[in-house]
């Protein structure tokens, strides 16, 4: 049986995948990727081996993994089989999962990095999600969160919205994160050892209101423990 989150979150991917049909969006997506997360990527390949284990979760079609330098690539993304259909062309090598994060069809311990880049907010789930991405890193593996977040007010305004005035909601985003939120959920799996804010969005006429995309660098476990 299908429950009350499942069913907002099938909503919120009917939006996802109608958003990712339309014409020229992977292009558009994809300059955003390059110029956001290119150069972050870039400086972690170099820590990597080319047997290292990557798994990008929730990659859409732009699939960011794809920008590590050597590697073999897991691709897992619920929507993977319309993304085989519409931009199949596109793809990049590596094995493509049609699954959920919430669920991830592979073996504990079996990754060195695992990528999420603007996914969490859409999941059915994202505790459940961040546990499962904990349990399939290797002991020394390293978790890399792309996410957009909120200032503090907006975000607790878009849970309100979302929990008790539905008609209002953004629909392709079940939840709404600032920055706190987000350290704190990811200290609950995790340890932080780097934060990087990517981009900020300019509203001309109100600054404090900015939505900021920002990058979280994981480890499972403190390196000295
Ligand atoms: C905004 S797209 C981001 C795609 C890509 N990572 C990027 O940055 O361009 C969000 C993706 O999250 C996926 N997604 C939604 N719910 C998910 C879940 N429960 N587990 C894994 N991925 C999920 C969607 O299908 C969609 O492809």
């Amino acid at each position: 049986m299908v429950n009350k989150k499942e069913e907002r979150w099938q909503l919120a991917q009917l939006k996802e995948d109608s958003f990712w049909r339309r014409d020229n969006v992977l292009d558009s997506q994809m300059e955003r990727v390059l110029s956001r997360y290119a150069s972050v990527i870039s400086e972690i390949s170099q820590s990597l081996t080319p047997d290292s284990k990557i798994l990008d979760i929730g990659c859409g079609p732009t699939c960011v993994g794809q920008l590590f330098v050597g590697g073999s690539k897991t691709y897992l993304d619920p929507l993977m089989d319309s993304y085989l259909k519409t931009h199949s062309e596109r793809l990049p090598d590596g094995k493509k999962i049609c699954s959920t994060a919430e669920s991830i069809p592979e073996q504990d311990e079996s990754f060195d990095v695992v990528l999420c880049v603007n996914a969490l907010d859409h999941m059915i789930d994202p505790a459940a999600a961040l546990q499962e991405i904990r349990r399939v890193m290797k002991k020394d593996g390293m978790f890399i969160l792309g996410i957009f977040l909120h200032p503090a007010p907006i975000a607790i305004a878009r849970r309100f919205i979302e929990k008790r005035m539905p008609f209002f909601r953004e629909d392709a985003h079940p939840h709404s994160y600032a920055l706190n939120h987000m350290r704190k959920l990811l200290s609950e799996f995790f340890s932080i050892h780097r934060e990087i804010k990517v981009f900020r969005k300019n509203t001309a006429l109100v600054p404090s209101l900015h939505r900021e995309d920002w990058m979280f660098i994981c480890k499972k476990q403190d390196s000295e423990a």
